[in-house]
């Protein structure tokens, strides 16, 4: 039998946190799975775990049982520095506060997350900008870009290291309805050009119709729409 390698596989994913004295659970029993050149949403309202669920799958935080495995990599139960390699090599997150460094220009906010991979290339960080619509836009820093710039300033970063999965959380929260459409557009071209996987948390209706799948998270688990 061939063994079957998803972009991200997350088994009986339980997650809870301290609330005073007791526990209050987040994620009970998730399931996903999610193929190479599909983009998925998961959808439902604030407070649900739609955060807590993104960062477990981007290996920024771990489960309290069940397994995560990024393109075959087992990232449940491994150290650290292990954690460290899975994402800066295999997942590009993209943060609801794009938490850009207030210091580093549009060029640079790439050319430092190359480095951490000891490739500094700093014509393809430009090229890569320029191909997001960020080409007068290069050497602004954050606090003189517009919300969409600093969206797609984001984007681009999360995307410079070529990882195979990309993790976007609420990324059309700051952003009026047409900008935020683009932003989920330039998601979905990145994906089905490079035969990426990708992964949007959100609760803007208006992005569903460019995404392959849609789940709903109830109750901590994730429901696919129409299956
Ligand atoms: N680090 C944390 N410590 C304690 N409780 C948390 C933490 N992160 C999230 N929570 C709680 O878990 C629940 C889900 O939060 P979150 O995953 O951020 O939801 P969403 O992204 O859907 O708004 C909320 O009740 C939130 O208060
Ligand atoms: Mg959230």
């Amino acid at each position: 039998m061939v063994k079957q390698k998803f972009a991200l596989e997350m088994k009986g994913v339980y997650k809870s946190y301290r609330d005073g004295d007791h526990m209050q659970p987040v994620l009970q029993d998730l399931n996903l799975t999610v193929s190479d050149g599909e983009l998925v949403a998961v959808v439902g309202p604030s407070g649900l775990g739609k955060s807590t669920f993104l960062t477990i799958a981007g290996a920024l935080q771990g489960a309290d049982e069940g397994t995560v495995a990024v393109n075959g990599i087992q990232i449940s139960g491994i150290s650290q520095k292990g954690l460290t390699e899975v994402r800066r090599h295999q997942i590009g997150f993209i943060f609801q506060n794009h938490q850009l460094l207030p210091y580093l220009n549009a060029v640079d906010q790439l050319t430092a997350v190359q480095k951490l991979v000891g490739h500094r290339d700093e014509a393809a960080a430009k090229s890569l900008l320029t191909d997001l619509g960020l080409g007068d836009s290069l050497n602004k820093f954050p606090d003189q870009m517009s919300g969409g710039e600093r969206q797609r300033t984001a984007i681009a970063r999360a995307f410079i290291n070529h990882p195979d999965l990309i993790l976007a959380d609420e990324p059309t929260a700051s952003l009026d309805g047409a900008r935020g459409y683009q932003v989920v557009e330039m998601i979905r071209r990145e994906v089905k050009r490079f035969n990426k996987a990708g992964v949007i948390v959100t609760h803007d209706e208006r992005v569903l119709d460019l995404m392959d799948r849609i789940f709903y998270l109830e109750d901590g688990r994730l429901v696919e729409k129409g299956a």
